[in-house]
């Protein structure tokens, strides 16, 4: 590991890298706006509970992945595994609770403490929406189309997406039996994991990755079916408003997703550049606790990995637009032409104007290796002499050429 190495799943984002994030931010603020979408900032860590509460203790992140510590008082506080749990924690204090359609979206970083790999980090960053407050179909629909609208701006093309409903917690009991019935002969030839999840979660089996379970996944019953009517019309409406759309997708029944919140429709969207990671965004809608409330706030929504959107991206050539580069070295030839570029520095950035200078006494040559190393688009150098004669000489560092230009109007040659 080199010295200046950060830990181990976390990475710094250098400002050549810069434009592809904000590239990917904007075409998100873009699009979430036209669906009526507007930010949120939540805190980076929450109480825990609002991470116990809302993903389930059961789940594999609140068990296994979560960087938490305490406060000075005591009190115990998370890094966020994800956003969801807060944003809704915040919208708990708001009319979504009563009903009332809230749209929010969001972006930042999110922390698990997963084993490291190729599009899997300790931190990481998330691009999310929730639209809470309202239950329908539509919502769902219009949730997954929008997410398709995004990656489009975004310039991603290729990925499958897959969608299942998780019911709603009444309707699981004869699937849960069911799955149960099915695992519980075969389970001694399970992982270690499946063999606890069997008793106290027996969804999560169907999440597992480990080889020796998947012939047992592939085989197990499709859960949806055993739910009640009015969930599987939910699912019904939800494809068909997609397919009334174009959306293609694919019905997967294994498709639970990893945090106990889902109810009805669950999504998620993989793309073949990614690796063994590779889900780039998933999402549902949820029913989901906040601390000290016993009523269940609803929404629905998604979340993208923007270090796998930008995999994906590199992986298909989309080029970021190229990082702003200054327009003008100011190169100084002696005390008085630093003094004078110093002033004009000042003036031109006022104006809008890039420009870049040295303020230790250089060689010109030196200077101009500077010049050529930061890709300035023209070089202004002033010594005595052209100081004396209120010029100086501009070079246009494209085509080599140079020529005297007047310093009283020196901004005009960069209009
Ligand atoms: P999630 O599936 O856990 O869902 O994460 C969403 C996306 O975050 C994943 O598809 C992946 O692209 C990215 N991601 C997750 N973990 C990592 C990691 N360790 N390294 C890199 N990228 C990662 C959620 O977080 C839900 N809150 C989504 C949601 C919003 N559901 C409803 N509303």
């Amino acid at each position: 590991m080199a010295k200046n190495a950060p830990p181990p799943g976390t990475g710094d984002i250098f400002p050549e890298e810069i434009n592809s994030w904000l590239y990917l931010e904007q075409a998100a603020r873009k699009v979430f706006s036209l669906y009526g979408f507007g930010e949120i900032r939540t805190p980076i860590f929450e109480f825990t509970e609002v991470f116990q509460r809302g993903l389930g203790n059961e789940t594999e992140v609140v068990q296994k992945e979560m960087y938490t510590f305490e406060d000075r008082g005591g009190r115990s506080l998370t890094l966020r595994p994800e956003g969801t749990a807060g944003v809704m924690r915040a919208l708990s204090g708001t009319e979504a609770m009563n009903g009332v359609e809230t749209r929010v979206f969001y972006m930042g970083p999110m922390f698990r403490g997963e084993r490291p790999a190729a599009g899997r980090r300790r931190q990481f960053h998330q691009v999310g929406v929730e639209n809470a407050g309202k239950v329908s179909p539509g919502l769902d629909a219009e949730c997954i189309a929008m997410l398709l609208h995004f990656l489009e701006e975004a310039g991603i093309t290729g990925s499958n997406l897959m969608l299942n409903t998780r019911g709603v917690p009444e309707d699981r009991k004869d699937a849960e039996n069911a799955l149960r019935e099915h695992f519980a002969p075969h389970i001694d030839q399970m992982c270690e994991d499946c063999r606890t999840r069997l008793q106290r979660n027996v969804w999560r089996i169907l999440d597992c990755k480990q080889e020796c379970c998947q012939k047992f996944i592939d085989a197990a019953p499709d859960a949806a079916s055993l739910f009640g009517q009015d969930s599987r019309d939910y699912f019904n409406r939800v494809c068909d408003i997609l397919t009334a759309q174009n959306v293609p997708f694919r019905v997967e029944p294994r498709l639970v997703r990893g945090l106990d919140y889902y109810v009805h429709t669950v999504f998620e969207l993989t793309h073949p550049a990614l690796g063994g990671q590779n889900a780039i965004a998933g999402g549902g809608r949820y029913q989901l606790l906040t601390p000290g409330s016993t009523k269940p706030i609803q929404g629905v929504g998604f979340a993208a990995g923007m270090e796998r959107l930008l995999i994906v991206r590199d992986a298909l050539n989309v080029q970021a637009p190229p990082v702003a580069t200054p327009k003008v070295f100011l190169l100084s030839l002696g005390e008085r032409a630093m003094a004078y570029q110093e002033v004009l520095a000042a003036k031109l950035r006022h104006q809008g104007i890039s420009c870049f200078l040295e303020y230790e006494a250089k060689s010109m040559k030196s200077q101009m290796r500077t010049a050529d190393r930061i890709k300035a688009e023209y070089v202004l150098i002033l010594g005595d002499n052209e100081l004396d004669r209120g010029i100086g000489q501009l070079k246009d560092m494209k085509d080599g050429s140079q020529k005297e230009v007047n310093l009283d109007s020196i901004e005009s040659c960069f209009q």
